[in-house]
């Protein structure tokens, strides 16, 4: 549900510069002009400049570069993801805060923040979130059988890369769903599920894009392996636009999931994929394994034949790809 904070901005978004005035917002959402008033201050904090004149209304000549609920709201297309966001300035993580709440908050549900304390990645590692990032989580309750929990992981590695395509760069997705620009690492997924034997409560994927960050500032060991949106544009880009943009694949993406058509999904992160055809390591808890990466199955799981000319089945590990011999 859209609080009037954010159904004003909307409002203010939509007509595109031209004043409201403050009459016909306070008819249209039946308060009163003193409250519409003061959500237009609430919103004046929050870094958004509203130009007001007496008799003409209320006019937006400025948004801030923040990802606050009612901007990506104003304008998003989504029936089910992103109708409920939950935003933070900063928090420790925000899947930590998804699964918090996710047994009583609706599908979709979003949590954002503009920085993270605490991020983290797959396989226990920290996950550096400094502001000018994208770190979201996204709440799902697919009513699906844990071992098919990996073919979402899939679907937002999917999303991811056609968002960041949509900017014009060739985004790779390396297996399972580390998203590559020009074979430096941009993005990544965490998903976490909650379940019972024999079916998912609900699923936090959760999703880390250096956008607008300096990787420059990064610590040594992941510096050379890390590129940001930024770096590889040369120039910022709109975070509000582009998480719209990732919402809405997302959504398309877990329509056709829920319509049981994994398999167009599975197809659409082949042709992405950076990994097959590449001779790769791979670490698992209990044994690291060297090969040719030669497909994913189609619970996404990695295909590699070893040098002995074996085939092996990885469904979850570390993944590097290596010189070819
Ligand atoms: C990886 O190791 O590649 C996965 C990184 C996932 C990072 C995202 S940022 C938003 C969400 N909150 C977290 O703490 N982690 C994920």
């Amino acid at each position: 549900m859209k609080n009037f904070k954010d159904k004003i901005l909307e409002k203010l978004i939509m007509s595109e510069g031209k004043p409201v005035s403050g009459e016909e917002l306070a008819h249209e959402f039946s308060v009163s002009r003193s409250a519409i008033w003061k959500h237009i201050r609430a919103l004046r904090d929050e870094g958004y400049s509203i130009d007001s004149s007496t008799n003409i209304g209320y006019s937006l000549t400025g948004t801030p570069d923040s990802l606050t609920p009612g901007g990506i709201k104003a304008g998003l297309k989504t029936n089910i993801i992103g109708k409920n966001i939950q935003y933070f300035k900063e928090t420790e993580s925000t899947n930590i805060i998804a699964r918090e709440m996710a047994g009583s908050v609706e599908e979709g549900t979003v949590v954002i923040a503009e920085s993270q304390t605490g991020g983290r990645g797959r396989l226990g590692r920290k996950w550096l979130s400094p502001e000018g990032g994208i770190w979201l989580s996204i709440i799902l309750k697919p009513g699906i059988q844990p071992l098919y929990a990996p073919r979402i992981t899939l679907m937002a590695g999917v999303s991811a890369a056609k968002a960041i395509r949509s900017l014009g760069l060739p985004a790779k997705i390396k297996w399972p769903n580390d998203i590559l620009i020009n074979g430096k690492k941009v993005c990544g997924i965490l998903t976490e599920i909650e379940a019972e034997i024999d079916m998912i409560e609900y699923c936090v994927v959760g999703i880390g894009i250096d956008a607008n960050v300096d990787t420059e500032s990064f610590p040594e060991e992941i510096r050379d392996n890390s590129t940001s949106l930024k770096k590889e544009l040369g120039h910022e880009i709109n975070r509000v636009d582009f998480v719209q943009k990732l919402l809405s694949e997302f959504e398309a993406l877990y329509l056709k999931f829920q319509k049981d058509e994994f398999p167009s999904i599975l197809e659409e992160w082949r042709t992405m994929s950076a990994t097959i055809g590449e001779w790769v390591k791979i670490t698992t808890q209990s044994k690291t394994i060297y090969g040719e990466a030669i497909g994913v199955d189609n619970e996404g799981a990695l295909i590699l034949e070893t040098d002995e000319g074996k085939l092996e089945k990885i469904v979850a590990g570390n993944c590097e790809h290596l010189r070819k011999p």
